[in-house]
């Protein structure tokens, strides 16, 4: 990988609203396709696309073999090779990373990513049941433990490590949730204070209701093509300038550290190590906050807040719209909700909205290089993309 080497550009990107949404996983995957392409500048034609990365989990089981053929049915090009990639939370950033390695191999020139999940039609017990695994089965999910019950575990040996948590998080809830009152396509667009935070239940000690994403439904899509290509289609094209990729242990217990996620470390290495520019020169990042000490604890992995320092950031409004570093201005998975397939590819949708200075009252001024983290279940797996300009 030559360093700074800005190969592949974002030409299009789009969503459907997230939340409880009455449209079917397949309509929600139709009006996305739709949006992805007129969101391109130029036009594009179905036979300008070169390979197709479906992101889903396929919650619910709703078509578990061969769902990616109805990407390349719906975007017009029945025959376009297409692939489904699952990889639990990170199903999104995942399959983003497998375009952008497919167009810098020389192989495609231009690739389309759809993520899509549909959470909200099934049983309390079936959510559980699909959720429960895309963690660890055989120790985790038999013995009870939900992905509430992991994070709340981290969020626990943090507070032992680094001392009283629960004003942090409430600030990265109320944060979120005021962002995401700024996104129309946000699953939650209320604002809450730190007061309602703190009254919500408690989902699994510390964590409450405030602290845990929604179960959302939702599609997103990015277009992805060669550098060379870009201008054919847009004259404002968003560059991904790095891809980073991490894994750890599936099972918390055989990780080493439960306070630090060793792949989104990795992920974050191989990224910045690619990219021109470093963690210093990030300008707003999109993080993986399925939980509220996710936030906390990928700022400091992902080099962006010291160790044990990210909660600081978060009081001292570092991380809000107008902060030094905003992180999740779309609202993040807490508020704009976190429909497990689309949830990484959504995050490149705001990225790009916010590069081309189009994201509305919640945009960050003047923003040029972005970051995006995307984990799959507990940890276990991590993309993060570098963007700019
Ligand atoms: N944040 C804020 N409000 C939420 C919420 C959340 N995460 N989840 C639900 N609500 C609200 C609903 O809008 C509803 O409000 P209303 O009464 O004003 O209409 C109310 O809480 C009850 O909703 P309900 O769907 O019955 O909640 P629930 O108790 O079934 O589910 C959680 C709440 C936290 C258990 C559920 O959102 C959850 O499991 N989240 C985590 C999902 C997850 O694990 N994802 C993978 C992460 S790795």
């Amino acid at each position: 990988m030559v360093r700074g080497q800005r190969s592949v550009a974002v030409v299009g990107a789009a969503q459907t609203p997230f939340g409880t949404r009455p449209e079917s996983a397949p309509r929600l995957l139709r009006d996305c396709v739709r949006e992805v392409l007129s969101s391109v500048d130029k036009g594009i034609a179905p036979a300008d696309l070169g390979a197709g990365y479906l992101a889903t989990l396929g919650f619910g089981g709703w078509q578990l073999g061969d769902a990616a053929a109805l990407l390349a049915e719906e975007a017009g090009r029945p025959s376009m090779p297409t692939v489904r990639v699952e990889n639990a939370c990170a199903s999104g950033g995942s399959a983003i990373r497998q375009a952008y390695h497919a167009i810098r191999s020389g192989e495609v020139d231009v690739a389309l990513v759809v993520g899509v999940e549909k959470m909200t039609d099934l049983t309390s017990r079936r959510r559980r049941f699909w959720l429960g695994v895309s963690g660890d089965t055989e120790w985790e999910r038999l013995a009870g433990l939900t992905f509430a019950g992991v994070y709340a575990l981290m969020a626990r040996r943090y507070a032992m490590d680094h001392g009283p948590l629960e004003p942090a998080l409430a600030a990265v809830a109320v944060k979120n949730h005021a962002n995401g009152a700024r996104n129309p396509h946000a699953h939650f667009q209320k604002v809450i204070t730190a007061e309602d935070h703190d009254s919500s239940p408690l989902v699994a000690d510390p964590l409450r209701l405030y602290d845990c994403s929604p179960v959302s439904d939702g599609a997103a899509g990015v277009i992805l093509a060669r550098r060379e290509l870009a201008a054919r289609f847009t004259d404002t094209p968003v560059y991904l300038v790095a891809s980073g990729g991490g894994s750890d242990h599936l099972a918390l217990q055989d990780r080493e550290s439960l306070t630090s996620l060793r792949a989104t470390r990795e992920a974050a290495q191989e990224a910045f190590r690619a990219s021109p520019f470093l963690p210093k020169d990030v300008q707003f990042a999109e993080v993986h906050d399925c939980f509220t000490i996710a936030e906390l604890l990928a700022l400091e992995d992902l080099g962006l807040a010291p160790r044990g320092g990210a909660g600081q950031k978060e009081l001292a409004g570092d991380t809000s719209l107008g902060g030094s570093l905003p992180v999740n201005p779309s609202g993040g998975l807490k508020a704009k909700g976190h429909p497990l397939g689309a949830t990484g590819v959504s995050q490149v949708v705001e990225i790009f909205q916010q590069l081309r200075q189009a994201a509305g009252p919640r945009q960050v001024p003047g923003a040029e290089r972005a970051l995006a983290h995307n984990v799959g279940g507990s940890g276990a797996t991590a993309v993060v993309h570098l963007f700019s300009r």
